[in-house]
């Protein structure tokens, strides 16, 4: 019995991967991509194996353009039971992760036959271009209320748990569409010459996700407080808010080729430009994020600190208290008024603000 259950047990992080499709020449859809998931234990469970199947493929196709999903289940034979162990029902596993349509049929001839790709462009309005070994990439973003955004992020979240430990859905049927809070960021590649003519240029890299947090500032002594609900005259997007990101992703293809930090700049440069918001912070960030935050952050504040002379000064201390260095308070050792006035402006959030500057103290060691 225990041979048999071996048997008919794979790795789901094998057995699973996703593929980035196009149409292609002779009527057959071209993989452009093709990748397993990092994590599969939100799917189906911590041991990340799949009983009950024998020559198990389970490939989750997306369009590059538009990101219409498919799943596709094979396998040479199936075990319904062993025992008192049932083959898992990967259908069932799998539809809570994807929409309805993804496992709807006729998926290769919507994507092949579309009349609408040659001319499609990601939802929103495009906020960056730039360019990685010869080829062109944009960045495009929008709010979440536009229902194209909304679509195709309901395709792609099953990416967020597949590539983010402890990655979270955003649950769309719990979005207060009254507020405008989240913006979404989309980096696609650009090919200037597409596959067939009927197909789209675009090709999906990888996405963020930003909320705005709305901070309530008391009124000042003899204002009239801002009463709750809101009325009308009072729009929260105009509110001071703090921009949160809250899921980050690029593609395995796509990944260790700098547009991590061109997404990353992307948000920043547009959070710079609107007055609205206060600071950028990060949900849950994970190591390799924070490596990519710290490098871009670094690279903003080191010419700021540079400017202001940022710099360890014991002169002011009384030599009673350069004996003891330890235990003197940064305010005298900081020029702290001049630090918060570059945390202000380049809207870094405190405690990120913090690790770059001790960064940057210490680079400064001969
Ligand atoms: N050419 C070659 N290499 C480059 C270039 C370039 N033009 N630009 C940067 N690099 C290097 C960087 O120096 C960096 O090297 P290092 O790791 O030695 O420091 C490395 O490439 C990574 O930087 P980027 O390429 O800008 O980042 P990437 O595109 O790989 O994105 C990320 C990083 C987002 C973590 C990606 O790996 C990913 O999505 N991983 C899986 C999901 C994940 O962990 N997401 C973040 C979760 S946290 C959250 O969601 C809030």
């Amino acid at each position: 019995m225990a041979a048999l259950s071996e048997e008919f047990t794979v790795s789901a992080n094998e057995a699973v991967h996703i593929s980035i499709v196009q149409p292609g020449p002779h009527d057959q859809l071209v993989r452009r991509h093709n990748f397993h998931p990092e994590f599969t234990y939100p799917i189906v469970g911590e041991a990340e194996q799949i009983f009950g199947y024998k020559g198990l493929d389970v490939e989750i196709q997306f369009a590059a353009h538009n990101l219409l999903p498919h799943i596709n289940i094979s396998y040479e034979k199936k075990f319904e039971t062993v025992g008192t162990t049932s083959a898992l029902d990967l259908n069932k596993k799998f539809r809570d992760f994807l929409p309805p349509t993804a496992f709807e049929r006729g998926f290769e001839s919507l994507v092949q036959d579309d009349p609408d790709a040659a001319a499609w462009t990601p939802p929103g309005e495009c906020v960056k271009r730039y360019t990685r070994g010869g080829e062109n990439y944009e960045v495009w973003a929008g709010s979440l209320l536009g229902m194209p955004m909304r679509t195709l992020v309901d395709n792609i979240q099953i990416l967020i748990v597949s590539f983010i430990e402890g990655g979270q859905f955003i649950n769309l049927e719990d979005v207060d569409w009254t507020l405008d809070r989240w913006r979404v960021y989309l980096t696609y590649h650009k090919a200037s010459k597409p596959p067939t003519p009927r197909a789209s240029p675009y090709t999906f890299v990888g996405y963020a996700t930003t909320y705005r947090f709305y901070i309530f500032q008391k009124p000042a002594k003899g204002h009239v407080p801002i009463s709750f609900p809101f009325s009308e005259s009072i729009t929260p997007n105009k509110l001071s808010s703090r921009l949160r990101i809250s899921q980050f992703l690029i593609t395995p293809p796509y990944q260790n080729s700098g547009h991590g930090s061109a997404l990353y700049q992307a948000v920043y440069d547009e959070a710079m430009t609107d007055p609205t918001i206060l600071e950028v912070t990060v949900e849950d960030p994970s190591e390799e994020f924070d490596k990519l935050r710290d490098m871009n952050d670094y690279e903003t504040l080191r010419p700021q600190f540079e400017a202001a002379d940022i710099k360890i000064d014991s002169s002011a201390l009384t030599s009673l208290e350069r004996g003891r260095l330890k235990r003197i308070p940064t305010t005298k050792l900081l020029p702290l008024d001049k630090l918060q006035e570059i945390r202000a402006k380049k809207k870094i959030a405190s405690r990120q603000f913090a690790r770059m500057v001790e960064m940057y103290l210490l680079a400064q060691i001969p």
